[in-house]
C-alpha cells in the first residue's frame, strides 16, 4: 500500500530542463519586448539618467546609432519620448512639424528602417507646468486638451511613425485621435492605448528621465486611482468603443492582478509597461549585490507574461534580448 503512495507525483515533470521546458507554459521572446527611448533636443552627447543606471538620453544626431543596435538584437519596436528644449503653456513643441520627436522619427525611418516606432503622445514633457494637458484655474481641462493631443498624434505620423500611443488619460482620446488620423488618410495606423494607467509612485525616476514632474499638484484628477479595477473594466470598454487597436495596462509588477482581468475581458492584443521606479528597484538592489539580477528580471517579465501581457514595454529589453541569445 504505501509503495504506491503517492500516486500523483508533480515531481516527475520537474526531472530536468528537457522535461521542464516541454511542460512550460509561459514563454518570454524578443519579438515581445518594446524598447523606451529619451531623445533630448538640446543634448551634444547622451546624457546618463541618475536614478536609471543604465538609461540615456540621446542627442538626435545619435538616436539612430542606438536604435541599431536595438534593431540588431532583434527587437522589434521602440516607445520614444521626447526632451524639447522651449517648454511652453501649452506644450507647442509636441505637435510641431520640427519638433525633437518629429525629427527623431524622420531619422529613424530613414536609416532603420525595420524599427517599428511608436510615440508616447501626452503633453506632460512638453508643457512648463508638466501636466498633461492644458490647465485654466488650476485644473487640467480635458476637452480642450483633446485637439492638441490629435495634432501631436498627426504630425508624428505625418512624420512616419508606426504606431501611437496616448499616455494622457484625457476621456475621449482615443475617439478624437482615431478621427484625426482617419480623416487625413492615415487608417491604417494602429492606436495603442494607454487605457489603464494608474497615477503610481513608480514614475519617479521617467520624470528625471524626461523632465516631466508637475510644477504644482499631481496627476491623481486624471491618472486612476490605485485601489481601483472596476473602474480599469470601464477605461477598457471606452477605449476599445472609441476605436483602440491595443490596450495597455501600466505599471506592470503591483498590477498584475489588473493585467489578467484585462486579459480575461478583452480579446485585443495586451500590452504591460514595467514602468521606470520598477527598473530602478532592481537595478538598486542588483549594483548593492543583493539580488542576481538576470534571473530576477526574467522571473519578473515571465510573471508579467503569465498574467496575461502580451507585449511587454521595459527599459530591460536589449538586457532581455542578449540573455535570450545565450
Ligand atoms: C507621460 C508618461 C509617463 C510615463 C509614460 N508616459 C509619466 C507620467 O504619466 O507621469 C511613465 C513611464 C515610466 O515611469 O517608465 N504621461
Amino acid at each position: 500500500m504505501m509503495n504506491n503512495f503517492p500516486h500523483v507525483r508533480l515531481r516527475r515533470l520537474r526531472q530536468n530542463e528537457t522535461i521542464r521546458s516541454l511542460v512550460r507554459e509561459t514563454h518570454l521572446r524578443v519579438d515581445q519586448l518594446i524598447y523606451p527611448m529619451f531623445i533630448a533636443e538640446g543634448a551634444q552627447e547622451p546624457q546618463k539618467i541618475a536614478s536609471m543606471p543604465g538609461i540615456m538620453q540621446w542627442p538626435l544626431e545619435q538616436v539612430t546609432r542606438e536604435a541599431r543596435r536595438i534593431a540588431d538584437l532583434g527587437i522589434p519596436a521602440i516607445l520614444l519620448f521626447g526632451i524639447p528644449n522651449e517648454k511652453d503653456a501649452v506644450g507647442s513643441q509636441a505637435y510641431a512639424e520640427h519638433g525633437v520627436i518629429q525629427e527623431a522619427i524622420r531619422r529613424l525611418k530613414a536609416e532603420v528602417p525595420e524599427l517599428l516606432i511608436i510615440t508616447d503622445v501626452c503633453l506632460c514633457e512638453y508643457t512648463d507646468h508638466g501636466h498633461c494637458g492644458v490647465i485654466h484655474n488650476g485644473t487640467v481641462q480635458n476637452d480642450e486638451s483633446l485637439n492638441l493631443l490629435a495634432q501631436m498624434a498627426l504630425s508624428h505620423v505625418e512624420a512616419g511613425a508606426d504606431i501611437v500611443a496616448p499616455s494622457d488619460m484625457m476621456d475621449g482620446r482615443v475617439g478624437v485621435l482615431r478621427h484625426m488620423l482617419d480623416e487625413h488618410g492615415f487608417n491604417q495606423t494602429p492606436i495603442m492605448a494607454y487605457s489603464v494607467k494608474y497615477a503610481s509612485g513608480f514614475y519617479g525616476p521617467f520624470r528625471e528621465a524626461a523632465g516631466s514632474a508637475p510644477q504644482f499638484g499631481d496627476r491623481r484628477a486624471y491618472q486612476m486611482d490605485p485601489a481601483n479595477v472596476r473602474e480599469a473594466l470601464r477605461e477598457l470598454e471606452q477605449d476599445i468603443n472609441e476605436g483602440a487597436d491595443m490596450v495597455m495596462v501600466k505599471p506592470a509588477l503591483s498590477y498584475l492582478d489588473v493585467i489578467r482581468q484585462v486579459r480575461d475581458h478583452c480579446d485585443l492584443p495586451v500590452v504591460a509597461y514595467n514602468v521606470s521606479g520598477e527598473y530602478s528597484m532592481v537595478k538598486a538592489a542588483a549594483q548593492n549585490g543583493w539580488i542576481d539580477e538576470q534571473r530576477i528580471v526574467m522571473e519578473l517579465l515571465t510573471s508579467i507574461r503569465r498574467a496575461g501581457a502580451d507585449m511587454i514595454i521595459t527599459y530591460f529589453a536589449p538586457d532581455v534580448a542578449q540573455w535570450l541569445r545565450s
